[in-house]
């Protein structure tokens, strides 16, 4: 049986290089070797004020730039978290076993809380939105960045407690860091991971930017006072272009060394944005087609959400026939 692999990712900010080759390449790879499910959590996006209609359209961006990705509708399941009832259910039945003060702990709970003056409840929830995601689907493996650990550590313990209290019901979920896979700095200060909701316009490379748009922020990108490329003696600036070079080029260790060594940054840097445009190039293009074709999106949605919603409804049926709840079947 092939394992049953689920992500989610907020449809707010904009995807960018740093998503997609530390996370969106490894995931077109993996998808033929087991059952994925690439979950659109856009009930996870409210849990800070959106635009609605900007929501709404970010949602269908972000479908299609999977598809364009590669991700293929096919093999994999895309789904939007909001079209499958069972989510927002299941998150309830699991706040219920799920101690206030486990929430409370969660960093990125403290973080946005602080910067946020009055935090929703669902800012608390979050997480156990978050189980609910993963445990609706019994999903083997969760890949997902560093920053979601502790989130996943939380999914385990509320599993966990519900199997304790009435008994096994669902699969431990593992999670699985990028082994594989670059990890892209910001390009204005190349200490901090590429992230979607930094502010500065020079920080990241959105995958739809245009060429023109990539060439600019790639040449403004901070490096450091030495001249040249010296790989005794990389500076994180330099060293995170030769990165997204690299991870787009899929070039040896080798061969990077022999073709950048003593090359002066501009240099540098203009390759990398020719590199970074022309990957691009193939991704946009299948992007612009998928969305000009009317509906085409809509029907990607409509089939994942078909797809997976027995498996949604029977993972809640359970969950209530063992709490001693009414289920309609
Ligand atoms: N919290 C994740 C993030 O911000 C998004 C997410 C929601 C998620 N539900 C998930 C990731 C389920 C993996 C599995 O990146």
């Amino acid at each position: 049986m092939k394992k049953r692999v689920l992500s989610g990712v907020q449809p707010s900010g904009d995807l960018h290089i740093g998503n997609y080759l530390g996370a969106l390449k490894n995931w077109v790879r993996m998808q033929h070797d087991c059952e994925s499910i690439f979950c659109i959590v856009d009930l996870h996006a409210i849990t800070v004020y959106q635009r609605p209609e900007e929501l709404r359209a970010k949602i269908t961006e972000l479908a299609a730039l999977f598809v364009a990705a590669g991700i293929d509708p096919k093999v994999s399941t895309i789904v939007v978290q909001s079209m499958v009832h069972g989510h927002a259910e299941l998150a309830w039945l699991l706040t219920c076993v799920t101690p206030v003060g486990w929430l409370q702990r969660m960093t990125q709970y403290k973080a946005k809380s602080d910067s946020q003056g009055t935090a929703g409840d669902g800012l608390l929830q979050y997480p156990v939105l978050m189980a609910a995601d993963i445990l609706i689907y019994q999903a083997h493996v969760v890949p997902v960045g560093e920053d979601q650990s502790q989130h996943l550590e939380l999914t385990r313990d509320i599993a966990q407690r519900f199997n304790s209290l009435y008994g096994e019901t669902f699969v431990m979920p593992e999670t699985s860091l990028p082994a594989v896979g670059a990890r892209v700095m910001g390009l204005d200060d190349p200490e901090k991971k590429m992230s979607k909701s930094a502010a500065g316009a020079g920080h990241a490379i959105a995958l739809l930017d245009p060429p023109e748009v990539i060439r600019r922020k790639i040449m403004r990108a901070t490096t450091d006072s030495l001249p040249a490329v010296d790989f005794e003696n990389l500076g994180a600036g330099v060293r995170n272009l030769l990165t997204i070079f690299q991870a787009f080029s899929d070039w040896s260790d080798d061969r990077m060394q022999r073709h950048f060594s003593g090359m002066r940054y501009g240099d540098l840097k203009k390759q990398a944005a020719e590199m970074v445009a022309s990957s691009l190039d193939p991704i946009q293009r299948r992007y612009r087609e998928l969305m000009s074709e009317p509906g085409a999106v809509d029907r990607i949605l409509a089939e994942g959400c078909q797809r997976v919603a027995p498996i949604a409804d029977a993972t809640v049926n359970l969950v209530k026939q063992r709490m001693g709840l009414y289920t309609r079947s």
